[in-house]
């Protein structure tokens, strides 16, 4: 798949999500305002988008598909908060994203603070608003297990317990491989799992089938990562909407620090590659989801 095709995609996407965030008003506009700022600047959506196309690749109804538009709101509301907080000052004290100034030189740190921990609560209050209308007993039950799969996957089991370890490997030395794969694994994988997992739910896939996704997801993520670690090395700053070098300013060991360019770049690969094949073994025929994790592997933003 191409750039184009995924800059389209994302537009699309745009157009099921961007109605999901809170209206600027009330006293404390102000939180609004800064949480729909990180939100409206953009990003790849690649989370929902690999939602709806695990969705699809498992068979999902495609008659039904709107049933999932808070989920693919809420997948990337989790990840535009983890995005707030890690560019604080605290965290990778980082000034731009989105290829805009980060959430903080705009709305200042407490603000920047208080917009990540809404956006994150927000996620839960758009898919528990969803689940408990919900009317029919299938779709309620899958609702539940999805934001079961997103709670999990987000906090000190998943995405934080990354967040965590990247923070505390920062002044470690030799740092080993085992702990970068468990820093990749759950800061990013974790955030890359739960989306197909959770499409894999709501097609109603078989528990070997939601499982596999998750191992895809494994695969992915990390592969995600090591990209995210490529390109902080060498990526171009105005095509990525980040500013380049970010690990090195903050002495942080990457999978590239630890095994070199051209070995990180060939695991990547691997990986993405055996993602792939996984995919393809369960669905005959072209698959959206294929394509798009075969992009990840050369994409430059
Ligand atoms: C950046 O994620 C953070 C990582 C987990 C590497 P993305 O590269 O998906 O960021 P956006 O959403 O496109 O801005
Ligand atoms: C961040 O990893 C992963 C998150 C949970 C946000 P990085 O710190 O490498 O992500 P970037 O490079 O700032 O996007
Ligand atoms: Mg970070
Ligand atoms: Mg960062
Ligand atoms: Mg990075």
């Amino acid at each position: 798949m191409d750039e184009k095709r995924v800059l389209q995609m994302a537009e699309e996407m745009d157009r099921l999500i961007l109605p999901y965030f809170p209206k600027e008003e009330g006293m404390q506009k102000k939180l609004f305002e800064s949480m729909n700022y990180s939100f409206e600047a953009g990003g790849k959506r690649i989370r929902p988008l690999m939602m709806q196309e695990s969705y699809k690749l498992l068979g999902g109804d495609e008659n039904e598909i709107d049933i999932l538009n808070p989920f693919f709101a809420a997948i990337e509301m989790v990840h535009t908060y983890s995005l707030i907080h890690d560019d604080l000052p605290a965290v990778d004290n980082d000034d731009y994203r989105r290829g805009k100034a980060t959430n903080h030189k705009v709305f200042g740190e407490t603000t920047a603070i208080f917009a990540g921990d809404a956006m994150l609560n927000y996620a839960f209050e758009t898919m528990l608003e969803a689940t408990v209308k919900e009317m029919d007993p299938v779709w309620k039950t899958k609702k539940i297990e999805a934001m079961n799969v997103l709670a999990k996957k987000a906090g000190g089991y998943g995405m934080l317990a990354g967040q965590m370890v990247d923070y505390l490997c920062e002044d470690k030395p030799d740092v080993k491989l085992e702990e970068i794969l468990f820093i990749h694994e759950k800061k990013t994988a974790a955030l890359i799992q739960a989306p197909l997992v959770m499409g894999a739910i709501f097609a109603g896939a078989s528990r070997e089938k939601i499982a596999r996704m998750e191992q895809v997801g494994y695969l992915v993520g990390v592969s995600f990562q090591i990209q995210d670690d490529i390109l902080d090395c060498i990526g171009n700053a105005d095509k990525l909407g980040k500013k380049t070098g970010s690990d090195a300013k903050n002495d942080k060991a990457t999978y590239v620090t630890i095994k070199g360019l051209k070995e990180a770049k060939e695991d990547q690969i691997r990986m993405s590659k055996e993602a792939e094949g996984m995919l393809s073994s369960m669905h005959e025929g072209q698959s959206e989801l294929v394509g798009l994790v075969d992009y990840l592997i050369s994409r430059e933003y």
